[in-house]
């Protein structure tokens, strides 16, 4: 077993946080996005909203919405949030070189996982920008947690152009998320060269 050199092998903490952050992020909006999907257009409006039917949490809001507005804005919301956080992630890996990949990868592994990453920081970005501009060429728009940022255009053939590109680009993130998690189980379990230890916190 390949032993981890503290410090020099080692992600920054900012990028840790960032990756596991913006990971679980992504995740919890493909549970919203096919979730909200589901949700028949015509329901009765209300003023609070049991998160996702499961006992846990009421969301209260201050105007009237039906449960698939309610949830749709829900999605716009966190998303534009990880948007954000994701320009932030790509400024910081831009600015910070991360550690090289270990040596127990073959060359064409090696090669692999780069092109991975890079997919992954495209798609990451393409996205949330997708939707975004789908929901601007759209006539609700966008807001944040109540606050109104945007008008919509009511543009149909933009509209459906991005949420095709919102819809592609989410399926490649799933592809590749697949391999990157694959990867990152073989090396660790199988391999146990510490390639999960990398990405985890450290003094
Ligand atoms: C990483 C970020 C995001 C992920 C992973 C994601 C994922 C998804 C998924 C899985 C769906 C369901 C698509 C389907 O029908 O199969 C969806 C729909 C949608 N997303 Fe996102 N989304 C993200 C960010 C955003 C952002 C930033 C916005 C806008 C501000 C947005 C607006 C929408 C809208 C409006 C729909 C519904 C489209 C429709 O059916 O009319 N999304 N998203």
């Amino acid at each position: 077993m390949a032993s981890l050199k503290k410090n020099s092998s080692q992600y920054h903490n900012v990028s840790i946080f960032l990756h596991w952050l913006i990971g679980l992020g992504i995740i919890f909006m493909f549970i919203l996005g096919w979730y909200m999907e589901e949700i028949p257009k015509k329901a009765p409006k209300s003023l609070s909203f049991d998160l996702f039917n499961l006992g846990i949490y009421s969301w209260e809001v201050a105007k009237e919405m039906s449960p698939r507005s309610f949830y749709f804005t829900l999605h716009k919301s966190v998303g534009v949030s990880l948007f954000i956080l994701i320009i932030y992630r790509i400024f910081w890996r831009l600015t910070h070189k991360p550690p090289a990949l270990l040596n127990t990868m073959k060359p064409w592994e090696k090669r692999v996982a780069t092109a991975a990453h890079h997919g992954l920081y495209f798609l990451m970005f393409a996205t949330p920008l997708a939707g975004i501009i789908m929901s601007i060429s759209s006539k609700y728009g966008i807001s944040w947690f109540g606050i109104e940022l945007i008008g919509g255009i009511d543009n149909k053939p933009a509209r459906e152009l991005f949420l095709e590109f919102h819809k592609i680009f989410g399926l490649l993130i799933l592809l590749i998320l697949f391999f990157h998690i694959a990867g990152a189980i073989k090396h660790s379990f199988i391999d146990k060269d510490g390639t999960l230890r990398r990405m985890w916190f450290h003094k």
